[in-house]
């Protein structure tokens, strides 16, 4: 496949040596540029945007052509498997994501079935294989997943939510069904990742969104469990390279220890987190990315600046850290902001490495 023009971020996730600090960030093809909102009018929708591997193909350069980014990351969505699983998703305008037919009741549960990638999700499959020739080894590619308790929010409550009351009432009252879900997302999400890196994903990442809405407890038995089963069954190595797995968790920093103990190379850190008290937990056995607010790019240039400072020092010396956003960037951020943190991070840094 040839050699990585610039493989700093795969390097980091190993805690080797870099020159730098290699940067992206969370949502970087989204609404906050007017490229984007452009290709997305073309398409005529998100979803429409999403399914067409060419359409997916330019968004996901897009970032890359304005910034010195160190990595790609697939234009997709985490809610693409329960779509797969014939759940009808759509987006209602100014709604968010929303699915036709919500898992109520036994009879739904039971039915429900683990998607061949191959077959029911082989749009993003081509997309993968697509953008990695169009990145022509600039930077590794990003694959990525929901968690399947995330997943299984967005099933159950049939969209956002701001207090989980369904999931959380079949947790509590119905826990067999909730873990029917599980499982099933589980090994749908392992076959669609394997079915990534297959296709020439370089990393791979797990988006927990929703994990910190849980007790420690139930933490531990409905998402973590269940992440490391994941990463239990995926590749490891493909084309004589290893895969490095990511697990962002947000608001997970009470339980870094766990995570870090299931088998993930990195583990995502939000903003509530101070990165070097973090690594001082648990910087000897996995890779730290993350955490700046996003909220910073509403900021002043030398703020932001500043800010970027402070979470280098907060790491400190030495490798193992991806710089990134503690959560998605908001689509009121001004794009010229983004190039000034870009720049920032990777000029600052060299002084740490
Ligand atoms: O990081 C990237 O650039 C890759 C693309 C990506 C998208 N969604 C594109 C997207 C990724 C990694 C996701 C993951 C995702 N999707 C998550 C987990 C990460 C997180 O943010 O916590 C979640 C919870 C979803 C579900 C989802 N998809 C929501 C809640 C929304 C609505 C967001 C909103 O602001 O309205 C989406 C839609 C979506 N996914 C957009 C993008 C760029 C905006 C859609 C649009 O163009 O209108």
């Amino acid at each position: 496949m040839g050699r990585l023009e610039n493989d700093t971020f795969l390097k980091a996730l190993f805690r080797q040596p870099t020159p730098y600090t290699p940067v992206w960030i969370m949502r970087q093809a989204g609404r906050y540029l007017p490229e984007y909102n452009a290709t997305r009018a073309r398409a005529g929708s998100f979803l429409a945007l999403a399914k067409n591997p060419d359409f997916a193909t330019e968004v996901t350069l897009q970032p890359l052509a304005r910034y010195p980014l160190d990595a790609a990351i697939l234009f997709s969505d985490i809610l693409t498997v329960p779509d797969a699983m014939g759940m009808g998703l759509y987006f209602a305008e100014g709604e968010g994501p929303k699915f036709e037919r919500p898992l109520r009741n036994e009879w739904e549960v039971r039915n429900l079935f683990v998607p061949d990638p191959a077959e029911h999700l082989r749009y993003v499959l081509d997309a993968v294989a697509q953008i990695r020739k169009a990145l022509d080894n600039r930077v590794p590619l990003i694959g990525f997943s929901g968690s399947p308790y995330t997943l299984a929010c967005y099933m159950v409550e049939g969209g956002a939510s701001d207090d989980f009351r369904l999931i959380k009432t079949m947790m509590y009252s119905r826990p067999e069904l909730l873990h029917r879900i599980l499982d099933v997302n589980a090994q749908a999400v392992t076959a669609y990742l394997n079915a990534q890196i297959e296709s020439g994903a370089q990393a791979v990442m797990i988006f927990d969104t929703w994990g910190g809405s849980l007790s420690a407890a139930a933490y531990r038995e409905y998402s973590l469990s269940y992440m490391e089963k994941i990463l239990s069954g995926l590749t490891r190595a493909r084309d004589g390279e290893t895969v490095p797995r990511i697990v962002f968790t947000k608001g997970g920093g009470a339980w870094l220890e766990d995570i870090a103990m299931i088998g993930t190379d990195a583990i995502g850190l939000d903003w509530t987190v101070n990165i070097g008290r973090a690594r001082e937990r648990i910087g000897d056995r996995v890779a730290l990315q993350g955490n700046l607010d996003p909220a910073v790019l509403f900021g002043a240039p030398e703020r932001i600046r500043s800010e970027a400072s402070d979470v280098l020092a907060a790491f400190g010396r030495g490798s193992g850290h991806v710089f990134n956003l503690g959560h998605g960037i908001s689509q009121h951020t001004d794009p010229s902001r983004v190039a000034m943190l870009v720049e920032a991070v990777h000029e600052l840094s060299r002084a740490y490495h």
